[in-house]
């Protein structure tokens, strides 16, 4: 495997994901932080609680703080004020590097193209790569596969009826990263909503697991998770969002069915902002984009109940 650099907007399951990670032993090279669920602050300070819990060094840089045009959102309502739903953290945490999430990417990506191609894991919206990408265009060259948690694929929103929130967050963005040429496999928001556990698998799943340290953590985004499942009607689940991401990395062998498609993002203000418009007949531009659309739930499961088990 290529060496992975995370980008996240640290929330409950950017949380689920590096736990899926780094739980499952696959300690990514580096992480970038963006706005997004949170303020960037929050973010960064979610991420190295998060790296002091699993007791995992990875180097932290601090990205944007808002997207290319307009104002940053947030999804507090989703993830807590806190943007981690209240889970326990740890009394010390590192700090960020110095050097901007931007810069870094740009450096580490255009030293990749010389030496090996690094994997990108984008958690949250695509600011931060659509910089870098603007800053030194051929950095791209240095991407071996881009996974992106992002967009929707049958029009079915979740912060607008149109749009899903890390492409809505900065629409702009997203349409740069997407029409770059880059390898991509995306996860988009239809297919977290169709891979869950239920309620007693998840007891079942934590159950005799410790309930301070990591698994403790763990135990306590899950349970966000459920309640935050079961207020929109969806009953006593935990929906895969951005570990489903995590879990198509770090197992490719679990995806069942994937469309290759191009991609077209909606830039207009109004209703349909923000928008991921697919076409896998590739009339609007050459399809690079995988699109998973099913995975083996029995792989999922057992990369999940790995991962909370993890207790460093
Ligand atoms: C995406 O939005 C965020 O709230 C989640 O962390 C996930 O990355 C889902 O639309
Ligand atoms: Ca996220």
């Amino acid at each position: 495997r290529n060496r992975l650099i995370v980008d996240t907007d640290g929330g409950v399951d950017d949380a689920q994901a590096l736990v899926m990670l780094i739980g499952n032993g696959w300690v990514p090279a580096a992480i970038t932080t963006v706005f997004g669920n949170v303020s960037l602050q929050s973010a960064t300070d979610n991420i190295l609680a998060i790296l002091a819990t699993l007791k995992a060094s990875v180097p932290v840089y601090r990205g944007a703080d808002r997207p290319l045009i307009g104002d940053a959102i947030d999804a507090k309502y989703v993830h807590g004020d806190d943007g981690l739903g209240g889970a326990p953290r740890p009394e010390r945490q590192d700090e960020p590097q110095a050097m901007h999430a931007v810069d870094f990417l740009r450096t580490e990506l255009a030293q990749a193209t010389r030496t090996e191609p690094v994997d990108l894991l984008m958690i949250g919206p695509l600011t931060n790569l659509a910089l870098a990408l603007r800053l030194d265009p051929d950095c791209a060259k240095g991407i071996g596969t881009l996974y992106i948690m992002g967009g929707t694929v049958k029009g079915r929103g979740n912060v607008t009826p149109a749009a899903e929130f890390n492409f809505y967050a900065d629409p702009e963005s997203a349409s740069i990263v997407l029409s770059a040429g880059i390898a991509t496999v995306l996860v988009p928001w239809e297919s977290c909503t169709e891979h869950m556990m239920t309620g007693t698998e998840l007891d079942d799943a934590f159950a005799g697991l410790p309930t301070i340290g990591a698994p403790g953590f763990s135990l306590a985004l899950s349970q966000h998770l459920r309640r935050n499942a079961q207020s929109r009607g969806r009953g006593d689940v935990m929906l895969f969002v951005d570990p489903l991401a995590s879990a198509v990395m770090l197992d490719p062998s679990m995806i069942e069915t994937a469309t290759d498609a191009a991609i077209e993002i909606e830039l207009s203000a109004g209703p349909a902002r923000g928008m991921s418009i697919i076409d896998p007949a590739g009339r609007i531009r050459a399809s690079n984009v995988r699109i998973v659309e099913s995975v083996d739930n029995r792989k999922l499961a057992e990369l999940f109940r790995r991962s909370i088990a993890y207790a460093p």
